[in-house]
């Protein structure tokens, strides 16, 4: 038997039901605590727990510095109170973006389960490439969810996004099987301090699955602006099928010369033609790093949490600073 808990968030109590967040309960009472993504990946809903005991629903280590965790920071949307809480939390009026109206005009299969939509937004909205929005299709209002851009800022009102299939995801089975095109979607952000740095040391990026899209729009615009300095792209996927932007990846390869790409299945066991014909590199991503990091002295890295953080252990490792190792970790959201 679970009951009803009271989260004080500063100085404003809230009701807190059985299996509620933080931040559910605060933004269901009216009480504007900042986020973006509401699944523990951008580290936006950090607050202090000043009284009272959470579980965690995620492992927020790589959000939060030791020192924030000492000081006792929480992320709220992924933390359901044990007990009474009190809460400290700078309450900022508008960390979201604005919210963009659009519709979805175009609808592609870049994966058996990856689609990429492209949405004409009735306004432009401002982004780097490589930060994410959240998605609100107008006939699932309750379903937010939030996608990195996978295509570089233009004066056009259009975006891109690649959603992958969540089996029995509300939002990702609708856009992935479904025929969405002509579908009223709105667009809020940017979020995410995900985006290339300048400089002109060797970079590398490493991708996982889905976790491409939003390199792959880093990737356009550094391509764009004549970025001269030698970046390297290594993308893991599972098999052959799994593998998108190929074609796009090696056409800008040959022009763009300062560009490495390095595509790497990790299924060896697959009865698939293309798998068996497969020439390219096998294994994990991780595994091809101290091979493709040629001098690089930044790190950009995106895909399923255990990927990203066996990358980050083993660019650290590599002599590359922890601070100059910029990470966005996808976790599963439906
Ligand atoms: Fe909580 Fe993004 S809103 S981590």
């Amino acid at each position: 038997h679970q009951a009803t808990v009271t989260a004080t968030i500063n100085d404003q109590a809230v009701e807190v039901n059985p299996g509620e967040t933080i931040l559910e309960a605060a933004l269901r009472d009216g009480i504007e605590l900042p986020n973006l993504c509401r699944v523990g990946g951008c580290g936006t809903c950090k607050c202090r727990l000043l009284q009272g005991e959470v579980t965690e629903m995620t492992e927020t280590g790589y959000l939060l510095t030791e020192e924030q965790i000492a000081a006792g920071y929480i992320l709220a949307c992924q933390s359901r109170p044990r007990s009474d809480v009190r809460i400290a939390a700078e309450l900022a009026a508008d960390v979201q973006g604005t919210r963009i109206d659009g519709h979805i005009v175009q609808k592609q299969m870049l994966t058996h389960d990856i689609a990429q939509i492209d949405v004409q937004l009735e306004d432009k909205i401002d982004y780097r490439a490589g930060q994410f929005a959240q998605l609100t299709l107008a006939t699932l209002p309750q379903a937010t969810r939030s996608y990195s851009f996978s295509s570089p800022p233009s004066d056009e009102k259009r975006v891109r996004f690649a959603v992958r299939r969540v089996p029995g995801g509300t939002f990702s089975t609708r856009i992935v099987d479904e025929d969405v095109v002509g579908e009223k979607l709105s667009v809020r952000g940017p979020g995410g301090d995900f985006w290339l740095r300048p400089g002109t040391e060797p970079v590398i990026m490493i991708a996982g699955g889905s976790g491409l899209a939003p390199i792959y729009a880093m990737l356009q615009e550094a391509w764009q602006r004549g970025e001269s300095r030698p970046v390297t792209l290594l993308f893991g996927a599972r098999q052959c099928r799994d593998l998108y932007y190929l074609e796009e990846l090696r056409a800008l390869e040959k022009t763009w010369p300062a560009f490495t790409f390095v595509p790497v299945l990790s299924n060896t066991d697959s009865e698939d033609e293309c798998d068996k014909d497969w020439s390219g590199a096998h294994g994990l991503v991780t595994d091809f790093i101290d091979e493709h990091l040629h001098g690089a002295t930044s790190a950009y890295l995106c895909g399923p949490p255990p990927m990203v953080d066996a990358a980050e252990r083993r660019l650290i490792d590599k002599g590359i600073a922890a601070e100059r190792i910029h990470a966005d970790r996808f976790l599963t959201q439906n």
